[in-house]
């Protein structure tokens, strides 16, 4: 059992309970059948994970504030999924949460299992391209998933989760995102989330993808400056304010859940309208390169199964472009 399902858990849910009043060592020993020594211990546990417990000599223990980490603790006793997080990995420091969450799926970790970290240093995007991951500023999450569309289509995968998060940024935090297709999510023309999918197949078939997501949460833009392509933001600096992490994730575990769900048993096309409607690059020209092909053209739409159409310039040909990095976006043309 994992130690926040066990005594220690229920020790945390039993302060929680008191909404800040405080519990004494032998109430709390009796409720769980344990001497005054062995809560003691875990309130101690609890404070090195952060947890401010004050001890009052009269009145025993008292939590008085939680700290905003994405610890087990905090994530899991509030899920309602059914297997996203379910098995859940937290780490303070990690190279990425992408290499670990494949070494973990090499060894067998279930469908849904989720690798957060707190702080990566060696986070990367696709292109291994560098992810900042500033120490308790972002989510830096990957998702083990086993349960997986065939290899032809194993692309709509990331398309749907640029989807759930555009959505999430919009019903929670109010803010009006677009989807940079295939996987960059930017507020204001400025890049707030990335995703990066990798892969393990046998011939045909996919054996597990890991779905990792970077979301620049409450970064300063000092903590986002750097070499890169496009300008970055965060959700703290478009809405003046810093957010809840923990909220925020399991918000996005609940949404991804479900959209990945549908996904599943509905395909892509039940979320094509909606996809085109988040798009940023819905008749824009654009230049998209491919291998070692740069394409330029307008941008018509996508196809069900989650490709671009491009109308290639100075013609009438349209292009079907399955996989390919936007390098160039002109509008209005
Ligand atoms: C991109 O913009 O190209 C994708 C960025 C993906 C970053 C996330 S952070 C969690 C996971 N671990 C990594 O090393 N990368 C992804």
């Amino acid at each position: 059992m994992q130690e926040y399902q066990s005594t220690y858990g229920q020790i945390l849910g039993l302060l929680k309970a008191k909404q800040g009043q405080p519990v004494s060592g032998p109430e709390l020993a009796s409720q769980l059948g344990i001497s005054r020594t062995a809560v003691w211990k875990h309130i101690q546990k609890l404070s090195a994970q952060g947890y401010s417990i004050q001890t009052h000599p009269k009145d025993g223990y008292q939590l008085t504030d939680v700290p905003d980490l994405l610890i087990p603790e905090e994530i899991v006793p509030a899920l309602r999924t059914s297997a996203f997080g379910r098995t859940y990995h937290h780490f303070q420091q990690l190279g990425s949460t992408n290499d670990q969450a494949i070494m973990l799926a090499l060894q067998g970790a279930p469908h849904g299992s989720v690798i957060v970290a707190e702080e990566q240093t060696e986070g990367r995007g696709r292109f291994r391209r560098q992810w900042l991951s500033a120490k308790h500023a972002g989510i830096y999450m990957s998702i083990v998933l086993r349960e997986c569309l065939p290899l032809n289509d194993i692309h709509q995968s990331t398309l749907v989760t640029s989807l759930s998060l555009a959505r999430i940024f919009r019903d929670h935090y109010g803010l009006s995102s677009s989807i940079k297709w295939p996987n960059d999510i930017l507020i204001q023309h400025r890049k707030v989330c990335g995703i990066l999918a990798e892969m393990q197949s046998d011939n045909d078939a996919v054996r597990f993808l890991v779905m990792g997501i970077g979301i620049n949460a409450n970064h300063q833009f000092d903590q986002l400056e750097g070499p890169f392509r496009y300008p970055a933001t965060s959700l703290a600096a478009e809405l003046g304010s810093k957010i809840k992490r923990q909220d925020l994730l399991l918000a996005l575990l609940h949404q991804l859940e479900a959209d990945y769900e549908r996904l599943l048993r509905q395909g892509f096309d039940s979320f094509l309208a909606e996809f085109e409607l988040f798009s940023n690059l819905l008749g824009a020209t654009v230049t998209i390169r491919c291998g070692t092909m740069d394409y330029t053209g307008k941008v018509l739409g996508f196809t069900p199964q989650g490709a671009l159409r491009l109308l290639l310039h100075g013609g009438w040909e349209e292009k079907v472009i399955w996989v390919g990095d936007v390098t160039q976006v002109v509008r209005n043309l």
